[in-house]
């Protein structure tokens, strides 16, 4: 079985943010954390080779990976997504403005990190409603001095609260980014995604893009069915994973990026290594007309 990587490391070190909290670090200063339960940021963390997780996390995220063991060539495969796209919309779309919603823990490569070594004068607004996230957003408000980040402690389901907040930092009458990787899957369709991600979309001027990854129901199928399920058991937060059809249908209306909804290793993979990691997550990119 493949296991997490943990002599990369996160941005941040240590065990877990409740250390951070109680050391008076960071705008996450006096969070309570409940560190009964799992939570997707920091199981996903895990996975990635992070050290902001506790042993129900990693209790998780070992469960899962026994059902399907390509989860943590998935979720690096995501993180490479991630950057390939940034650097897609800083150089070729000539976006300098991003409102990263389902930010994560920080760890390598982060949005602004990307955009800003590409383009210095980039803006970044960071959305995320998990307090070890909010722990260590500071890590995430590293801009350069051209440019400028920010960081909105929201549930994306309140889209005119982030759209207010954004705006601090934001000019709403020139293109935005709107990022979404790997969160789109913890809102159920009762909470109806499609009519979130179009009041975002509909925020943004024309020339805008919007750029998302989801984790698929129709690759691995039963390996994914079974570690979702073991997963459940240990988080309330729960999944819907969706197929290639339901994910293109966020970009309804928008102009597909080549190749359109792929797997997200061959999303203009830059290497051939990027196309060896599995992963069973769609990804694309589209523009505003
Ligand atoms: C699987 S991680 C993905 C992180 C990052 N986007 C990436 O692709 O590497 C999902 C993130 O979405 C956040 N999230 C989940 N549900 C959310 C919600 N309703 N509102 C805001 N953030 C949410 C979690 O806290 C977590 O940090």
């Amino acid at each position: 079985m493949a296991s997490p990587d943990h002599t990369k490391g996160s941005a941040l070190t240590g065990e877990g943010t409740a250390a951070a909290a109680a050391a008076g670090e960071g705008p996450g200063n006096g969070a309570q954390f409940d560190i009964s339960v799992a939570h997707v940021a920091r199981i996903y963390d895990y996975w990635l080779g992070g050290k902001d997780n506790y042993a129900v996390d990693r209790a998780a995220g070992d469960a899962a990976l026994a059902a399907y063991p390509d989860l943590v060539s998935s979720v690096r495969s995501n993180r490479a997504f991630l950057a390939r796209v940034v650097r897609y919309l800083v150089n070729e779309a000539g976006i300098r403005q991003f409102l990263d919603i389902g930010t994560g823990i920080p760890t390598a490569s982060n949005t602004h990190e990307v955009a800003q070594d590409a383009a210095p004068d980039s803006r970044i607004v960071y959305v995320d409603n998990d307090q070890t996230v909010l722990a260590h957003a500071r890590a995430l408000l590293t801009s350069s001095p051209e440019g400028a980040t920010d960081y909105i402690d929201s549930d994306l389901r309140e889209t005119s609260t982030i759209l207010a907040r954004a705006a601090d930092t934001l000019d709403f009458s020139r293109p935005v980014a709107i990022i979404m990787m790997a969160v789109l899957h913890l809102v159920p369709d009762a909470d109806d995604p499609y009519a979130i991600v179009s009041t975002l979309v509909e925020a943004v001027p024309s020339g805008s893009y919007l750029a998302l990854s989801h984790i698929a129901s129709d690759i691995e199928t039963q390996a994914l069915t079974e570690a979702r399920t073991r997963v459940g058991q240990f988080m309330p937060q729960q999944q819907t994973y969706r197929t290639h059809a339901e994910v293109a249908a966020f970009f309804d209306g928008m102009d597909l990026v080549d190749p359109g909804v792929e797997r997200v290793q061959h999303w203009r993979p830059g290497s051939e290594l990027d196309t060896k990691r599995p992963a069973a997550l769609w990804g694309g990119v589209a523009r505003k007309p």
